[in-house]
C-alpha cells in the first residue's frame, strides 16, 4: 500500500486561520486501512481533519501529522449514516439532506471535519454530536481499533473519551430522524443564517470560538463586557461583532494570535476570576515565546 505522504509540508494555505509554518512529515490516508497503517507504524502521531479549529505555530512543527481530508466515504443504510472522520461537516449535512434525514442540521455551518466534532463533541442550534451518535470507531495506540457505543463516549460540552484516553476517532454512525429533504434545508438555512449573522465568514481567516463557554456562562459576553472587541496583536484582532472570535486579516501571525488570547484571557481573569480555557488546538512548541504563553492559555 503507497500512503500519499508528504515532507516539509507548507501548511499555511491548509489552515482556516492562514497561519502556519512547516509540518515535518504530512500523512494523506485515503481510506480507513491507509489510516490504521500509519497509526500503527508511527508513535507520537497526531491527528488533524480540516484544520478550522487549530492554530499551528508559524515556526512550524517538526513531527509527523496525519490530514484526514481525504477520507471522505459515506455510507447510508436507512437511518444509519456511516461516515468517514475526513468528510467535511457541512459535506455530511448537505448528503444527509437530500435522504430527508434530519439530526446533523447543526453541522452546516461548521467548516471541521466529522473526526474533530465528534472528538470534541461539536455543537451549535441546540443540537450535538452527542444527540445523534450511535457508535464511533476510534483507535487507541494500545488497543488498537475499538468501537465505543454513544453511552461509552463519555460526551460533555466540547469534550469526550477521546481527549481524556487519546483515541483517534476513524469513523462515526449516527442514528438520524426520517424528515423531509425540505424541512431539513430550511432548518439548514436557519442555521446558515445564525452563522452569517454571528460569526465571521472565513472570508475574514478565522478558527471559530476561541474560548470554550465556562459553565453557566458565555465566553463572548464575558469578553465584549471587558472591552476585548478593542483588542488587536499585530495582524489579528478580536472581531467587532463578537468578542470570542479573532479574525486575521492575512498579515497575522501565530505568536499574534497567542498574545491576544492571552490579552483576552489576563482581562477575564482579572474582572472575573474566570479561567478561560482555550477552545482551539495549538500545534508548535518550537518558539520559546509561544510555549510560555501556552504554559498558562493549555496549563502545559
Ligand atoms: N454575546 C455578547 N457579546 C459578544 C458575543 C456574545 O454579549 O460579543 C452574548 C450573546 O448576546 C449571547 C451570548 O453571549 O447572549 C452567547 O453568544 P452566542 O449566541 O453567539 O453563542 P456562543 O456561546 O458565543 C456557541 C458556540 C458556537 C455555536 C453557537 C451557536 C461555544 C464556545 N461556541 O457560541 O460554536 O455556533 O453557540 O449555537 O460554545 C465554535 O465552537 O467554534 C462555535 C462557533
Amino acid at each position: 500500500m503507497v500512503i500519499n505522504c508528504e515532507k516539509n509540508f507548507d501548511i499555511k494555505r491548509l489552515t482556516s486561520f492562514k497561519i502556519g509554518g512547516k509540518i515535518g512529515e504530512v500523512f494523506l490516508p485515503e481510506n480507513i486501512d491507509e489510516f490504521e497503517q500509519i497509526l500503527k507504524e508511527n508513535n507520537n502521531i497526531k491527528v488533524f481533519g480540516n484544520l478550522s479549529n487549530t492554530l499551528i505555530s508559524d515556526d512550524g512543527y517538526d513531527g509527523k501529522i496525519i490530514l484526514t481530508r481525504n477520507m471522505k466515504s459515506v455510507t447510508i443504510d436507512g437511518n444509519k449514516v456511516l461516515a468517514d472522520a475526513g468528510i467535511r461537516g457541512p459535506k455530511l449535512a448537505q448528503v444527509v439532506c437530500e435522504k430527508g434525514l434530519s439530526g446533523l442540521e447543526f453541522m452546516i455551518g461548521f467548516p471541521g471535519s466529522v473526526g474533530g466534532e465528534v472528538y470534541m463533541n461539536a455543537s451549535a442550534n441546540s443540537q450535538s454530536v452527542s444527540d445523534k451518535l450511535k457508535y464511533a470507531i476510534c483507535y487507541s495506540q494500545n488497543e488498537g481499533i475499538m468501537k465505543l457505543y454513544n453511552d461509552e463516549m463519555k460526551f460533555r460540552y466540547r469534550s469526550s473519551r477521546c481527549q481524556d484516553e487519546d483515541l483517534i476517532v476513524l469513523q462515526a454512525c449516527f442514528e438520524l430522524e426520517k424528515s423531509t429533504c425540505e424541512d431539513v434545508q430550511k432548518r439548514m438555512d436557519e442555521n446558515l443564517k445564525f452563522r452569517k449573522e454571528h460569526q465571521p465568514s472565513l472570508a475574514l481567516p478565522n478558527c471559530g470560538s476561541i474560548f470554550k463557554n465556562p459553565k453557566g456562562d458565555s465566553s463572548g459576553r464575558l469578553l465584549d463586557s471587558v472591552g476585548a472587541k478593542g483588542m488587536s496583536c499585530g495582524g489579528v484582532r478580536v472581531w467587532e461583532n463578537h468578542a470570542n472570535f479573532i479574525v486575521n486579516d492575512n498579515s497575522g501571525s501565530s505568536l499574534d494570535v497567542l498574545s491576544l488570547m492571552l490579552q483576552m484571557y489576563n482581562k477575564v481573569k482579572d474582572t472575573y476570576n474566570i479561567e478561560l480555557e482555550p477552545e482551539i488546538r495549538f500545534l508548535g512548541g518550537k518558539n520559546n515565546k509561544e510555549n510560555e504563553i501556552c504554559k498558562i492559555l493549555y496549563k502545559k
